[in-house]
């Protein structure tokens, strides 16, 4: 399959609208050029055209078949061909998490302003904390990022892990290995661990977050008694087809390798992959096309009925990574405080808003910030949501619109970064959000009858 025959891959870049293929972890085969896939095996002695075959593997080799990801490129050149790489300055990037630099307080941050002075996404990358390391291949990095301008003559990886980037403002165009995505605020792409890729703002400027992963690759979470359909579907995930860069220059290759950036020269493009067939790829997932599930009769519940991908661990039901997101629904239950309650868990919450307000926290939550509430940290709807909800008529359905929040939660304490806890956006006042909660008690008042 080629993305536009004919017509040559930097045109394809500038393409209004790309071509994808849907599924989840499908076994893709795709070529840009026609008959550059080999006809049998993986890596024979004469590649089509010339090329290079390179396996691109993302899980062990002796993985459970249900579990194993693979890609097979064939390639103009194969990925080892560049100079040697030195440490560069990381910036505000780290994966350096200290748990002296927890604390049991809950955290929120304004949004990031865009710079001023050019920065691209790999400049503009701010850790705000995370958990476990990438030299033991557990827990993950939590990230925003802010760019005004596109990667120039350098590309990028993590061999640290896998990068979940969730916009907020601006469009991203991927320029990945394995073809090129398109993805906007409400959207979501995830690009495998050691997956080479240049960024390029559509709008000018952008905004967003970032999960990197450093345990297993996300995937889709089983559905239990939801049935065969449900919550994020399969075919709603896109991959992008084979698309190439045939291109020479003095080019910088830019690489995340435990907790820090390497660069190293490179004298042509490594988006140089003609043809490629797996199950390791590069895939986007529009959020509004989330299937939404929830109480019709009574109650609310736990938010796991959000999940879109989660990062199992060794642990059964217990997952390094959850991403969550909480859409635009309808609430319908019946005698129930309807906002999400009151609660602490075992689990840490980070959460961002990428669109209109949050339903439990109207106040002080804008899109594009962030909000940390780690392990036993209560939190739940402020003053102001509870004062509503108490008094709201449930007989009457309430239609939660123009939002769009999400969550990364995951089973370890999720440790901020001095640099996010210096930033001038960490509001100082907000716990007060919860100080106006009154004491209604009154043993007088009667109990259930
Ligand atoms: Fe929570």
């Amino acid at each position: 399959m080629s993305a536009v025959p004919g017509r040559p891959a930097a045109a394809q870049h500038r393409a209004e609208s790309l071509s994808y293929q849907t599924g989840f972890a499908n076994e893709f085969a795709t070529e840009a050029l026609p008959g550059a896939l080999p006809p049998k095996g993986n890596s024979p002695q004469h590649p089509p055209y010339g090329l290079y075959a390179e396996q691109f593997s993302g899980t062990a080799f002796t993985a459970p078949r249900h579990a194993s990801r693979r890609s097979w490129l064939y390639r103009i050149r194969p990925a080892a061909v560049h100079g040697p790489f030195v440490r560069i300055d990381s910036g505000r990037l780290t994966s350096r998490f200290d748990a002296t630099d927890a604390s049991p307080n809950q955290l929120r941050w304004d949004p990031l302003p865009i710079p001023t002075q050019p920065t691209d996404f790999i400049q503009g990358l701010t850790s705000v904390g995370g958990n476990g390391s990438p030299a033991q291949q557990s827990g993950c990095g939590i990230h925003w990022y802010v760019a005004n301008r596109s990667m120039q003559g350098r590309y990028f990886y993590n061999a640290d892990g896998e990068l979940l980037i969730v916009p907020q403002l601006g469009r991203l165009r991927l320029a990945t290995e394995l073809g090129v995505l398109d993805v906007e605020p409400l959207q979501i792409a995830v690009l495998p661990r050691g997956l080479r890729f240049r960024v390029q703002l559509l709008d000018g400027q952008a905004r967003g977050y970032v999960c990197e992963n450093f345990g297993a690759a996300l995937r889709l979470p089983d559905l239990g008694p939801l049935g065969s359909n449900a919550l994020a579907l399969s075919r709603d995930f896109h991959s992008p087809v084979a698309a190439y860069e045939d291109s020479e220059g003095d080019f910088e290759l830019v690489a995340k390798f435990m907790g820090g950036l390497w660069s190293a020269r490179i004298d042509h493009s490594p988006l140089d992959v003609v043809a490629w067939h797996g199950n390791c790829a590069p895939y986007r997932y529009d959020l509004r096309r989330f299937n939404t599930m929830g109480s019709i009769s009574y109650d609310h519940p736990d938010p796991s009925i959000f999940l879109v991908l989660q990062s199992i661990s060794d642990t059964p039901g217990v997952d390094t990574i959850d991403f969550v997101v909480f859409p635009p629904r309808w609430l319908v239950m019946s005698d129930t405080f309807r906002p999400p309650w009151f609660h602490r868990n075992v689990a840490s919450e980070f959460m961002g808003l990428i669109h209109g307000i949050y339903d439990a926290r109207k106040e002080g939550f804008l899109p594009g910030g962030a909000s940390l509430h780690n392990c036993m940290s209560g939190h739940g709807p402020d003053a102001a949501t509870f004062e509503r909800a108490t008094r709201a008529d449930t007989t009457q359905p309430d239609h939660i619109t123009d939002t769009m929040a999400f969550m990364f939660e995951t089973r370890t304490v999720i440790c901020p970064t001095p640099a996010a806890l210096a930033l001038p956006t960490l509001q100082s006042d907000y716990s007060d959000c919860w100080q106006g909660l009154p004491k209604n008690f009154s043993p007088h008042a009667g109990g259930a009858g």
